[in-house]
């Protein structure tokens, strides 16, 4: 069909044509957004999950519900050896400047840019040279606030100023954090720390963070009260009514409906993933003859769809592991419970690194490296002590057609 018409979009952080099956975290978030802008208390909300169940996409919709109800937004995305001190300024220069319109007094304004110069000016990564780096903010810096340099004293005394500020103009600010498990363990513990503070004055600023599943015992090695500080949403894979939704509401927009056949078999080859489901689904599309899609579409269709995960969304991945990480990842993959039935998300279950030593014939302690470095480019993760699962679903079943 034609491919100008194609909905479907495959792709990190891309909206899909349909949010689908996220209905009850864009109700949580509804209420969320109106008790703290009425200075109710309310936890910090995370989303997890793993590698394309999109996450980015619903904190993005999640940002979107925010500004529609007249908060100020920033969102950063986190990156491991980056400090917070630079992204969250400007993240919150952004929201601050959207409500500015609204302040009735415009030098509460300057005096706050002033205070978050400061603040961002107190960056300096290596400690030597000072850079030439300046934020865009046109206002003088403010000496003695926020600019101690202490991350965690910083933070606390920025986000209560910024609270300040949309309690003033009525409404609240939303700080969204991506990919939050990347944070430095200082930069993660001082964020646990204001949105402490910020819970029990009831200022309205919230953080939003979204992350890999280990993000929670991340949050809880750096302050052991997060659990209590954050709510917690597991992002999953969709349920088949959601990807039979995700598939068929933007095709009936286009007057292109599935045969139930053609459904049961895309659930199959995506196992109700949010990525794959698009995958499948747009080069479905693109193979299907008439306006009805059946299931011998699907078949034609999917050996590309797989061809093209196994290079962009696999392959692209597995690139980034050195041989030893590639060895590492090619034993858990062999450990990965049989044969993984279609559509089971169970075939990349947790395995020992025990196990993993076993196999490879090694010390575990001498695996450590290898284990460690995979955790931190984000290619497995460490759910429960003394096991580790890849955060790529379908990960294990890709290598093991993978030629070693
Ligand atoms: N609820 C949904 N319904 C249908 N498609 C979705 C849904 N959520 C996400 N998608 C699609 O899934 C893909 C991945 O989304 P996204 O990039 O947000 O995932 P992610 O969890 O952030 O992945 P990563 O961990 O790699 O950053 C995109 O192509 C997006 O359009
Ligand atoms: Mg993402």
């Amino acid at each position: 069909m034609d491919p100008v018409r194609n909905p479907y979009a495959p792709g990190a952080g891309q909206r899909p044509p349909e949010l689908a099956g996220r209905d009850r975290e864009l109700d949580v978030f509804d209420v969320v957004l109106e008790r703290v802008a009425r200075g109710r208390p309310e936890r910090s909300l995370v989303l997890t999950g793993l590698r394309g169940v999109g996450k980015t996409v619903l904190l993005n919709t999640l940002r979107s519900q925010a500004i529609g109800r007249g908060w100020g937004t920033g969102k950063i995305e986190a990156r491991t050896d980056h400090g917070l001190r630079r992204p969250l300024a400007a993240a919150l220069h952004m929201a601050v400047r959207e409500l500015a319109p609204r302040h009735r007094a415009p030098d509460r304004i300057d005096d706050f840019l002033g205070v978050l110069k400061a603040f961002a000016l107190r960056d300096n990564p290596t400690g030597k040279i000072r850079d030439r780096w300046q934020p865009g903010i046109d206002v003088p810096a403010r000496a003695g606030r926020a600019d101690s340099g202490d991350i965690e004293i910083d933070l606390v005394e920025l986000f209560t100023d910024a609270g300040s500020i949309a309690t003033d103009v009525g409404t609240g600010i939303g700080l969204f954090i991506d990919e939050m498990q990347d944070l430095s363990t200082v930069d993660v513990s001082a964020l646990c720390a204001a949105c402490n503070e910020l819970s029990q004055t009831g200022a309205p600023l919230i953080v939003v963070g979204a992350g890999l599943p280990h993000l929670p015992a991340v949050l809880s090695a750096a302050k052991s009260y997060s659990e209590r500080l954050f709510r917690y949403q597991r992002i999953d894979r969709l349920d088949r009514i959601s990807a039979d939704q995700a598939l068929c509401l933007p095709a009936q927009r286009e007057g292109v409906e599935y045969e139930p056949k053609a459904l049961d078999l895309l659930y199959e080859a995506s196992g109700g993933y949010p990525y794959f489901i698009q995958a499948y689904g747009k080069a479905t599309w693109d193979h299907a003859a008439g306006t009805r899609i059946c299931a011998a579409d699907v078949a034609v269709a999917a050996p590309e769809a797989e061809a093209e995960l196994a290079v962009g969304f696999f392959g692209s991945r597995y690139e980034r592991a050195t041989p030893a990480e590639r060895e590492y990842m090619r034993a858990m993959a062999s450990l990965a419970t049989g044969v993984p039935r279609a559509g089971d998300g169970e075939a990349d279950a947790a395995v020992a690194t025990a196990e993993v030593a076993r196999v490879l014939a090694r010390r575990p302690a001498s695996l450590s490296p290898a284990r460690d470095s995979l955790i931190k480019k984000g290619l497995i993760y460490s759910g429960e002590r003394g096991t580790v699962a890849f955060t790529v679903p379908h990960f294990g079943r890709y290598l093991r057609t993978q030629p070693a």
